[in-house]
């Protein structure tokens, strides 16, 4: 069934690896998933008193762009072991006002990329916990951590490496089921 994607990057810099990764799983997916690459980097740090003044602007289309979505696709770096903090701001933002999270019951992945051969494991269960509380059924497998990112893309940006290529269709399509046993009907 055609379900709609927010994909959510942690990274901001424009020359980011897990963009790139980012549109190599998107270009593996089944045609039934459309995506909608949601930009993180606009947004004031979450603060409750600006909630109460009235929530900025940044905040508002953020959180109708999340409700409009089917599901949820997180591509992020590892910042020092953890999440980046634009993507963990994101998560703050989406979840207030309390009781109206746009997060609530949306089916998730989480993939993670860096140059380094741990390929962001800290940063992938850092962001794991944080669904488990914002109820996010977030696929189990395969898990994805995509480690020597800074060898993966070739001048296009096309994956060089065939191995992971495939690794990646695996696990869009392994996310495609998860949307369809999870979505809401
Ligand atoms: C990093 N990097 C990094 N890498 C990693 O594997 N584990 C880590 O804990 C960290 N910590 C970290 C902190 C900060 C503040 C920065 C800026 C970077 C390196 C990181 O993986 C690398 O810069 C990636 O290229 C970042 O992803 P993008 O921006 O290319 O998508």
């Amino acid at each position: 069934m055609a379900r709609t994607v927010a994909v959510l990057i942690g990274s901001l810099r424009k020359a980011s690896l897990n963009r790139k990764l980012a549109e190599a799983l998107m270009a593996r997916a089944a045609p039934e998933l459309t995506f909608q690459v949601v930009e993180l980097g606009d947004m004031p740090l979450y603060d409750p008193d600006l909630e109460d003044a009235g929530p900025p602007a940044a905040w508002t289309a953020f959180r109708r762009q999340i409700a409009s979505a089917d599901a949820l696709l997180f591509v992020t770096p590892e910042y020092n072991r953890s999440v980046p903090a634009a993507l963990k701001n994101a998560l703050d933002v989406g979840s207030r006002p309390m009781g109206a999270s746009v997060w609530n019951g949306k089916p998730g992945a989480i993939v993670t990329g860096s140059p380094g051969a741990v390929g962001g494991f800290g940063a992938n269960h850092h962001l794991r916990q944080s669904l488990v509380f914002l109820n996010v059924p977030t696929m189990q497998q395969p898990e994805a951590y995509i480690g020597g990112l800074g060898k993966l893309f070739d001048d296009a940006g096309n994956v060089a490496t065939e191995a992971t290529g495939e690794f990646l269709t695996k696990i869009m399509a392994a996310f495609a089921a998860w949307i369809e046993r999870n979505a809401a009907p």
